[in-house]
């Protein structure tokens, strides 16, 4: 497959990374210069924490028309090799099979009496993930020096190491899963074929991460009755918590104070807020949070005029139809709450949808409740970020199928994601929470939240993978 080279160790990588989506991508301007972005994230921090000296590689794919330019240009940063994946090749793999059915499966999102439908379509999709992991382990084949380090990560490149392995027998091959993983009566509505090849290629790895226990258990169990069990490939559990340091200073800083007087507006004086932030995956619940919302509104009347629901839903992966649906249905939903409910100086949700990181550490800021409710979901990082940048503390309602709830469950207010009436019942308690126990609660959140930060998180899998 035609893939071109940005940055290349030649082969002198000791630590390499591969993921879908990179540290950094490419915009056309009008004037036809390319303007680079970099993103953040735990893996940025990871790699960073190894040192700029340790020979370390990030291979990603180029994901848009500017990515492919600089590629083309022989545009690059130092240390990522980004690789020009053909356009139609990516979709399949990316919306086609990673987006709408690996993560369909992992996170149970099917109506099962209409789909899912494996035709003709499918396989023709699948042929171009395929096509697409072999792009990257050919990549990192390349790359790799001798006895090195590779992890990659997440549902859109699990084929790759056992591809790899037949490549490289010689490197250290490590895989991690930043989502759930299905059960395995939910896992085999995949093909045959498919569900060996996923595991096969899975177990390529020398050791496989997970964020919970909870799915690597499910993994396992999936391997013990679909592929005969782990063979020699270990299973671990590796928490990534949040940054403390970074969220604490970030959220100080005047673009985030500004916000904040910006939001107290909206929120209006001495009115309580209800925070929720984000991006909008299907898997996020936003609907039935702001039922539960409306229910909190219609049991609890003495409410109205004195809480307003703030929701940030960024929207993501809008290439596919069932998301731009999604967030159209948040948007009327939240309208259709307003004009119900809504006075001349009162609006009751707030909602955003464009992507403002420094907005949303300042609902962080004034949440008095952090509202968590996914239907599922593999850790969610805005559940242990909220107790840490609170100014007030807050109380947190966490859905028991997020990944956080194994080390949050215990100090947060726990639904049932599916409970319209129960959350409501939740978001009631929490805002009636005394101010002593909120902080109380918030401090043991916090430092749960907080308790493997990021580079420690990255550094732990890699001495796992090869102390
Ligand atoms: O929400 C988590 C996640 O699924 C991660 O597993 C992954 O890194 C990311 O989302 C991928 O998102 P995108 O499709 O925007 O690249």
């Amino acid at each position: 497959m035609a893939s071109t080279h940005v940055a290349s160790t030649h082969g002198a990588a000791q630590v390499l990374v591969a993921s879908n989506r990179g540290p950094v991508s490419y915009e056309v301007q009008e004037d036809g210069s390319l303007r680079a972005r970099r993103g953040g994230g735990g893996l940025v921090s990871g790699l960073s924490a190894i040192g700029p000296d340790a020979g370390a590689l990030w291979v990603c794919s180029a994901l848009s028309g500017g990515d492919r330019e600089a590629v083309r240009r022989g545009v690059g940063e130092e240390g990522v090799r980004m690789l020009a994946v053909p356009a139609e090749v990516h979709a399949d793999a990316y919306n086609g099979v990673a987006n709408s059915v690996l993560w369909f499966v992992h996170h149970m999102l099917y109506q099962t009496p209409l789909e899912p439908v494996f035709d003709a379509g499918f396989w023709r999709q699948w042929e171009n993930y395929a096509r697409y992991n072999r792009a990257f382990a050919e990549a990192l084949a390349d790359e790799a020096a001798e006895g090195a380090a590779v992890l990659v990560q997440d549902y859109h490149l699990t084929l790759v190491p056992g591809l790899l392995r037949k490549l490289r027998p010689d490197l250290r091959i490590g895989h991690f899963s930043h989502t759930p993983w299905a059960p395995v009566d939910y896992f085999r509505m995949l093909p045959d074929q498919v569900v060996r090849e996923v595991l096969e290629g899975m177990l390529g790895a020398d050791r496989l991460g997970f964020l919970t226990r909870r799915w690597a258990d499910a993994f396992t169990a999936c391997c013990t009755e679909l592929a005969g069990g782990l063979g020699g490939t270990e299973v671990g559990v590796h928490g990534l918590g949040a940054d403390a340091d970074f969220l604490r200073a970030r959220s100080h800083e005047a673009d985030v104070e500004k916000r904040m007087a910006t939001l107290r507006a909206e929120i209006g004086a001495g009115r309580k807020a209800i925070v929720r932030v984000d991006r909008t995956e299907l898997s996020k619940n936003i609907v039935r949070g702001l039922l539960a919302y409306q229910q909190l509104l219609d049991d609890h009347p003495e409410w109205r005029e004195r809480v307003v629901h703030v929701a940030f839903a960024y929207p993501s992966r809008q290439d596919l139809a069932v998301y731009r649906d999604y967030t159209a249905e948040v948007q009327r939903l939240a309208a259709e709450i307003n004009s119900r409910y809504g006075t001349p100086g009162w609006t009751p949700v707030v909602l955003h949808v464009k992507d403002d990181f420094a907005r949303s550490l300042a609902a962080y800021r004034l949440a008095d409740v952090a509202l968590v409710n996914p239907i599922r979901d593999g850790m969610n990082l805005v559940a242990k970020e909220v107790p840490v940048v609170a100014d007030e503390g807050c109380a947190l309602v966490l859905s028991r199928e997020a990944g956080a709830y194994e080390e949050l469950g215990e100090d947060a207010i726990v639904v049932n994601p599916y409970d319209v009436l129960g959350t409501a019942r939740a978001l009631h308690e929490a805002l009636t929470m005394p101010p002593h126990e909120r902080a109380e609660r918030t401090k043991r959140l916090a430092a749960a939240a907080t308790a493997l930060p990021p580079a420690q998180w990255f550094m732990d899998q890699l001495r796992a993978l090869t102390g």
